[in-house]
């Protein structure tokens, strides 16, 4: 059986993962009488009015939004390549399934570790149908783009005749970054977008913003890919939830985030990366191989029912690995000083 966990330092939120809990919720929020796509339409309202888009569409999974965007992008082109960082979450986590769905290819641009730079995209010499840009870029920290860059790069992209697509999964944590609202950010991409249940801590699914007509048609390619769901309100209300609960607390998490981070330089064992977080979602790089460091993970969480990361990645040199920690709701309990000793005995 597995070990019971009593206290997590793994997004994503307790109420997603307790049904029962969810259910109670729901009842508060959804009062007699709400027809059954009323709360879809009203989510995707909103998230079009906070990220000043004219429509949005609710997907099942950001895997489904973004494979629909990009084949919008592409048919509207002609072109079926688009630019995106090696390790954006289509190239990492989706079974490449822009290409054995849709048949696009992905020209990868900048470095391995390193976010996107203006001279990577000037190597691009081939029309592309979209730059994708993952805000922030994950799997090397959750690192950011500064403004100017970010304003450089999707000019660049529509100069082009590209599309600029944002995969913003965690937007709701990279505006604190940007401190410019969110549709000043969104404004400088054809089509955004974001998840329901990382930072916002719904249940499930994706909303893709852009303009009416790119939406109308994601709307035909969200029915041939079995997406159509306008009876999806109860991920439509956990969702609207987190915008009124959770959304709010993006900058408190941000900084609990970065004081954990000091603690644990500090302590000397392991290092962050960055430095200091930009966003909530943060690296924290060990000097012990990924097998004994999961080996620690779990013994952890056998004795003491607190839940670390328990799948680190190996780093390039075999001695090392690192391990992804995002600060939400279910993390704040935990003060800097006690996270940098459980990173410490992660060896
Ligand atoms: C950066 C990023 N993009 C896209 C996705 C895909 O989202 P979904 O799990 O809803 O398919 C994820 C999920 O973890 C993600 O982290």
């Amino acid at each position: 059986m597995a070990p019971e966990i009593r206290r997590s330092l793994v997004q994503h939120s307790r109420l997603r993962q307790d049904p029962h809990s969810v259910l109670r919720r729901l009842l508060e929020r959804v009062p007699p009488g709400t027809r059954l796509d009323e709360p879809t339409k009203e989510l995707e309202q909103r998230i079009a009015d906070l990220l000043g888009k004219p429509a949005a569409l609710f997907f099942p999974s950001g895997t489904m939004a973004q494979q629909t965007a990009l084949r919008v992008h592409a048919e509207r082109t002609g072109r079926r390549t688009f630019a995106a960082h090696p390790q954006c979450h289509l190239a990492v986590w989706e079974e490449e399934g822009y290409n054995a769905v849709h048949g696009l290819r992905h020209r990868m641009v900048g470095d391995h570790n390193g976010l996107i730079t203006l001279d990577d995209l000037a190597e691009v010499r081939e029309p592309i149908a979209a730059l994708l840009l993952e805000l922030p870029q994950r799997d090397i920290g959750g690192l950011l783009p500064t403004w100017e860059d970010l304003v450089a790069q999707t000019k660049w992209a529509r100069d082009g005749g590209a599309a600029a697509h944002m995969d913003g999964a965690r937007l709701w944590e990279a505006q604190t970054y940007y401190e410019r609202p969110f549709a000043e950010i969104a404004d400088l991409f054809d089509t955004v977008y974001v998840s329901l249940y990382k930072g916002l801590e719904g249940t499930r699914g994706a909303v893709l913003a852009g303009d009416q007509e790119t939406i109308d048609t994601a709307s035909v390619w969200r029915r041939r890919l079995g997406g159509a769901t306008p009876d999806a309100w109860p991920p439509a209300v956990t969702a609207l939830m987190g915008l009124d609960e959770v959304l709010p607390r993006m900058a408190e998490f941000r900084d609990h985030a970065r004081a954990i981070a000091a603690a644990i330089n500090a302590d000397g064992y392991a290092r962050t990366q960055p430095e200091v977080p930009q966003t909530p979602l943060f690296h924290i790089h060990l000097p012990a191989p990924k097998d004994a460091v999961a080996a620690a993970a779990k013994r952890i969480l056998e004795e003491t029912g607190i839940e670390l990361p328990q799948r680190p990645k190996a780093s390039s040199d075999l001695t090392r690995c690192s391990i992804e920690l995002t600060v939400g709701v279910v993390s704040l309990d935990f003060t800097p000083q006690e996270v940098a000793e459980l990173i410490r005995q992660l060896r």
